[in-house]
């Protein structure tokens, strides 16, 4: 099945009550892991490379590439997007270039009205080509790929004017932070989200930094109009920690336990049985 926008897979997501998860990328193992889980779990799914990660899978056509020969070879018959994480205004035309099915422009670190002029220029470039279109305001605290935010929460009013740009998705800080969550931290701020969306209506939220967020929350979040939620960190984790005991058990020193096909499988697995948890928890399953 060729790549889709994410339009129609986040507004059945949002109508039906549940959220389609975003996974990023990092290389082809983690490519063939997520498709696969979505895969069997039948739900759409998101698949999104940061502009770092893009750079590290030796450039977008590649990681376009990558995806719909995975597509093509595994047979995935699930609705994939093929999005842009986190992209400038440059990256956001260098993806659409090279096959992206979605784009995030992510203005939030530039003066309001910058950001909202390039994403109205966007949002008809995206429109124009059948493309999904996330953008930003609030910065999303943590640090992803040397950009650090400060965890603020977003302007309703300035979600407002972002939402009435003809954008498909919109991500605002409701406290949220990438990476782990430090001790101490204060949770979600529901009240934002709930502000935010009586000003956006039914405009699909996303929450990004979905790694370690208690489940509760990642339910009520939900239930308040987040559709598409992003994950990264638990992924890394759960392929480090796979490896990790694989080479403590001595098993690359036993046979030919020293191929990559071997020593990276236990983590593949580990990223395969993530997403599949991921999607029973945003409620994803059977979606498809
Ligand atoms: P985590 O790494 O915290 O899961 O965040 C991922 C993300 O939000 C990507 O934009």
């Amino acid at each position: 099945m060729a790549l889709v926008s994410a339009k129609e897979m986040l507004e059945k997501a949002v109508a039906g009550h549940y959220a389609v998860p975003a996974i990023n990328l990092n290389n082809l193992e983690w490519t063939k892991a997520v498709l696969k889980g979505a895969q069997e779990m039948n739900s759409p799914i998101i698949v999104q490379v940061s502009e770092g990660a893009g750079k590290y899978m030796a450039g977008f056509k590649n990681v376009a590439d990558i995806v719909n020969n995975v597509i093509e070879n595994q047979g995935i018959t699930v609705p994939v997007a093929l999005h842009l994480d986190h992209g400038t205004y440059n990256g956001a035309y260098k993806c659409i270039e090279a096959g992206f099915s979605s784009i995030m422009f992510d203005g939030s670190s530039l003066p309001i009205e910058e950001n909202l002029a390039k994403t109205a220029e966007l949002a008809k470039v995206c429109a124009e080509k059948g493309l999904s279109l996330e953008a930003e305001v609030g910065a999303i605290g943590g640090e992803e790929d040397g950009v650090v935010g400060m965890g603020e929460c977003a302007d309703p009013d300035e979600c407002k004017k972002i939402a009435d740009l003809g954008i498909t998705m919109l991500a605002a800080g409701i406290g949220n932070i990438h990476g782990v969550y430090p001790e101490g931290w204060p949770g979600l701020q529901f009240d934002v989200l709930q502000a935010i969306k009586d000003k956006v209506g039914d405009m699909p939220l996303v929450l990004h930094g979905g790694s370690g967020i208690p489940e509760d929350q990642i339910k009520e979040a939900i239930s308040k109009g987040v559709a598409k939620i992003n994950v990264n960190t638990e992924c890394q984790i759960a392929f480090a920690e796979a490896t990790r005991a694989y080479i403590e058990a001595g098993k690359d020193k036993a046979g030919k336990g020293f191929d990559p096909r071997k020593l990276l499988a236990p983590g593949a697995q580990a990223i395969t049985d993530m997403v599949k948890t991921k999607i029973e928890i945003f409620g994803s399953a059977g979606k498809a």
